[in-house]
């Protein structure tokens, strides 16, 4: 199932709720929350008490994509605040084993998320533990970047890796979506869809999603 993910980090702060809902009501299935510490990105953003709130103001799964050193000592913050899923890169875990499991124990959708640089190979042991797969096709920071097309590539292979162990495992992919990047990714195999700059940064929310959802069941269709 398609689905598009607004990242909010691109929408206005002080008018959160509304921006996230004129996106829900363009068809956004899931909201995207990214994290970011100042450590292992270079730029900070929002923690658990932004996510509390916007719980409460918004009827979709949040999606919380931690950009953040030793996630294992957050996760059950993000728990508590109401987050629903949360993926933690694969760059800054240790364990990531425990960290997936952890993600697991408080009943959270789990994700691990890859780096542009980092190759797909390097999850070979946790694909069964994980929900869904967030694939970078920028390098993590910033909203408003270009689309790497090697991302493309590491998707194919993740579709494949998924058939051939019998998973089903739900590939993600965050950064530099829009209305010309969609539909090769779709055809790649990726089923969420994370946009920020797109959907917030010119105006009119619930379109931008509408416009979005639209080329992806097109590509979807010259797929099929
Ligand atoms: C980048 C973030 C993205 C970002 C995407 O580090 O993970 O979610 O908001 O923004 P756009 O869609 O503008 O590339
Ligand atoms: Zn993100």
């Amino acid at each position: 199932m398609i689905e598009i993910a607004p990242s909010i980090l691109s929408a206005d702060f002080a008018r959160l709720a509304e921006d996230a809902n004129e996106a829900v009501r363009g068809g956004a299935t899931l909201l995207h929350v990214d994290v970011m510490d100042g450590h292992f990105v270079p730029n900070i953003t929002i923690g658990p008490p932004v996510v509390a709130s916007l719980r409460k103001a918004v009827d979709v799964p949040l999606d919380c994509h931690l950009m953040i050193e030793n996630p294992d000592d957050y996760i059950p913050a993000f728990a508590d605040a109401g987050a629903n899923w949360i993926s933690v890169h694969q760059e800054v875990c240790r364990h990531l084993n425990r960290t997936l499991n952890l993600i697991r124990s408080h009943g959270m959708q789990v994700g691990v998320v890859l780096n542009p640089a980092t190759p797909v190979q390097t999850l070979g042991e946790v694909l069964d533990l994980v929900d869904y797969i967030l694939v970078m096709s920028v390098n993590p920071g910033f909203g408003g970047q270009k689309f790497i097309p090697g991302a493309l590539e590491k998707v194919r292979k993740l579709a494949t890796m998924r058939a051939a162990k019998g998973l089903n495992y739900r590939i993600e992919i965050d950064g530099g979506v829009d209305l010309a990047t969609i539909g090769p990714a779709v055809r790649a195999g990726v089923e969420i869809f994370v946009a920020g700059s797109y959907v917030f940064g010119h105006g009119d929310p619930a379109r931008k999603v509408e416009g979005l959802l639209k080329a992806a069941q097109e590509a979807t269709l010259l797929r099929a």
